[in-house]
C-alpha cells in the first residue's frame, strides 16, 4: 500500500529498507507533546484567521487533546509506515475526528512543524538542564560552606603548588557550571524564535498570522525568512555546545573526585550509594560514577560534532539529511542531565578527610612562596632574589628532610643572615592562606564571603 499521508503518486509502497531507513518515529515519538502543541496553536490560528472554522477547529483542538491522554496513557499505536510523530498524529486525529483533521496541515509543512517541534523540545531540555546546574551549585555552596577553613594543597600541574582551603576549590566549580547556566540561556534566547509558517520553505499563500502562533508557543517571534526557518540547526548545534563545556567541567571535577578518593590521596571518601564494590577484590571501593561521568563527555560532545557534521554542506533549505539532529542530541542532553544528578548526589553525601588533606597542603614545600613575599616584605628583598634564597632554603630542608618551617633559624640564617623568628609565622599553611585575601585570593574570609555571594544568587 501507498503511504495515505502522501501517496497520491505513487502506486506502490516502500521497500522493507526504504522504511526502516527512512521513519524517525522510533525516536521522535519523544516529542509528541510539543508537536500537538505546535498543532494546537496552528489550528487556533487557522480559525482566527478565518482559514477554517471554528468548529473544524474545535474538533481537531479536542481530538488533539485526547491523543495526548492517549499518549501518555500508552493507548496509541505508533506506526513506522506513517514515518513521524507528525503523520502518526494526523493519521490518528483523522481516524478519530474524521475530515476537519484534513485541514489542520493547511499553511504548514512537516519542514516547519519538526523545525518548531525540535525548538520547544530543546527549550524545554535546557530549562531542565539550568535547574539542575543551579541545585549542583547550591549542593556545592553548601559544602563549601562547611569548608572554608579547611586547608588542602592547590596543585598546578597536579604537584603541589599552595595551600588552598577546600571551600575555594568547590567554588571554582560554582563559577564555572555559571557560565554553563548562562552559556544554555543564552543558546536558548536566538534558539527561541518561531519557524511556524514558514510551511515546506517559502511560506505560505494563506492569510496566516505567525505572530499569535509564536506568542502562543513562547517564541520572542518568528522566524524573519523561510528558507532559514526551515533549514537552521544551529540551535541543536549550540546546545551540544554549551552541554559539552558542561560535561567538559563536570569531567574535571569527576578526574579531582577519582584522585582525591584513592588510597594515596585519601582525600575523600565517597558515599556506600554513590560507589561500588568489586567482584573479585573485597577491599575495593570503586568511584564508578565519578569514572562515568569523567567519560560520558565522549558521547555528548560526539553528538556536537555529528551534528555539525550533518549540517556541513547542506543547501538550503530542508534535506532529509536533518532528520538525524534528533538522536544524538537526545542521548547527549539526557546523558548530561543523568550526570549533573549523579554529581549532585555524590557532592551532598562525600566526606571530607580534612587531615589528609592539612598534611599533604604542608608537604612539598607548599609554603615557599609565602617565605620569598616575606623577604620581600621584610627584608625589602626584590622578588627575583627572594625566589632564588627560597629555593636554597627548599634544598637545605629537602636535604634534612623536612618542611621549611622544621628549619632552625641558624639554618635560615645561614643562607641569609638577616632572617629573623618572625618568618615562621608565615611558614605554617593556616598563615599562609589566612594572608590571602586579595579579591578573589583563597582565604577562608573570602570564602565566606563568596558564599554569602552565591547564596543570594541561587537563592533567586
Ligand atoms: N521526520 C522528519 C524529520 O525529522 C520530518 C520532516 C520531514 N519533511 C519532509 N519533507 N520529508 O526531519
Amino acid at each position: 500500500m501507498s503511504n495515505h499521508m502522501w501517496g497520491g503518486r505513487f502506486s506502490a509502497g516502500p521497500d522493507e529498507i526504504m522504511e526502516e531507513i527512512n521513519a524517525s518515529i522510533g525516536f521522535d515519538q519523544r516529542f509528541f507533546s510539543q508537536d500537538i502543541a505546535a498543532s494546537i496553536a496552528h489550528a487556533n490560528m487557522l480559525a482566527k484567521t478565518g482559514i477554517i472554522s471554528e468548529t473544524d477547529r474545535d474538533s481537531i483542538v479536542s481530538g488533539l487533546n485526547g491523543l495526548i491522554k492517549d499518549i501518555e496513557s500508552g493507548n496509541f499505536e505508533f506506526s513506522r509506515a506513517l514515518e513521524d510523530i507528525h503523520m502518526n498524529i494526523e493519521a490518528q486525529l483523522s481516524d478519530n475526528i474524521g475530515e476537519a483533521a484534513g485541514r489542520l496541515h493547511t499553511a504548514r509543512s512537516r519542514n516547519d512543524q519538526v523545525a518548531t517541534d525540535f525548538r520547544l523540545y530543546v527549550r524545554d531540555a535546557i530549562d531542565m538542564l539550568v535547574e539542575q546546574i543551579s541545585s549542583l551549585q547550591r549542593a556545592l555552596v553548601a559544602r563549601a560552606e562547611e569548608e572554608a577553613t579547611t586547608i588542602m594543597p592547590g596543585f598546578t600541574h597536579l604537584q603541589s603548588a599552595q595551600p588552598v582551603t577546600l571551600g575555594h576549590h568547590l567554588l571554582a566549580y560554582v563559577e564555572m557550571l555559571s557560565r554553563d547556566y548562562h552559556r544554555f540561556l543564552d543558546a536558548r534566547t536566538r534558539l527561541n524564535v518561531s519557524p511556524l509558517g514558514a510551511a515546506a520553505l517559502a511560506g505560505t499563500g494563506f492569510p496566516i498570522d505567525r505572530d499569535m502562533t509564536a506568542e502562543e508557543l513562547g517564541f520572542s517571534r518568528p522566524a524573519a525568512n523561510s528558507l532559514d526557518a526551515v533549514s537552521d540547526r544551529d540551535f541543536v548545534i549550540e546546545t551540544l555546545n554549551a552541554a559539552s563545556i558542561c560535561a567538559m567541567h563536570l569531567s574535571r571535577f569527576a578526574e579531582e573526585l577519582v584522585i582525591w578518593s584513592s588510597a594515596q590521596f585519601g582525600f575523600v571518601t565517597l558515599s556506600d550509594r554513590f560507589s561500588t564494590g568489586s567482584s573479585i577484590m573485597p577491599q575495593k571501593r570503586n568511584p564508578d560514577a565519578a569514572e562515568l561521568i569523567r567519560a560520558k563527555i565522549g558521547r555528548i560532545f560526539g553528538a556536537q560534532v555529528a551534528m555539525t557534521m550533518v549540517m556541513k554542506g547542506l543547501p538550503l533549505t530542508y534535506s532529509k539529511d536533518m532528520q538525524e539532529d534528533k538522536e544524538g542530541a537526545f542521548d547527549a542532553l539526557d546523558t548530561l542531565s543523568l550526570s549533573l544528578a549523579a554529581m549532585t548526589g555524590m557532592v551532598k553525601d562525600m566526606s571530607f578527610n580534612r587531615k589528609a588533606m592539612h598534611e599533604a597542603a604542608g608537604s612539598g614545600f607548599s609554603t615557599a612562596t609565602d617565605l620569598a613575599d616575606w623577604l620581600v616584605r621584610e627584608l625589602n628583598m626584590p622578588f627575583r632574589q627572594a625566589h632564588h634564597v627560597t629555593g636554597q632554603l627548599v634544598a637545605l630542608a629537602e636535604n634534612k628532610g623536612c618542611a621549611l618551617d622544621g628549619l632552625t633559624l641558624k639554618e635560615l640564617k645561614s643562607i641569609e643572615p638577616q632572617i629573623s623568628a618572625k618568618v615562621f609565622d608565615v611558614l605554617s599553611v593556616e598563615k599562609s592562606v589566612a594572608s590571602r585575601t586579595s579579591y578573589g585570593g583563597t582565604a577562608p574570609a573570602n570564602v565566606h564571603a563568596q558564599v554569602q555571594r552565591w547564596q543570594k544568587i541561587l537563592a533567586q
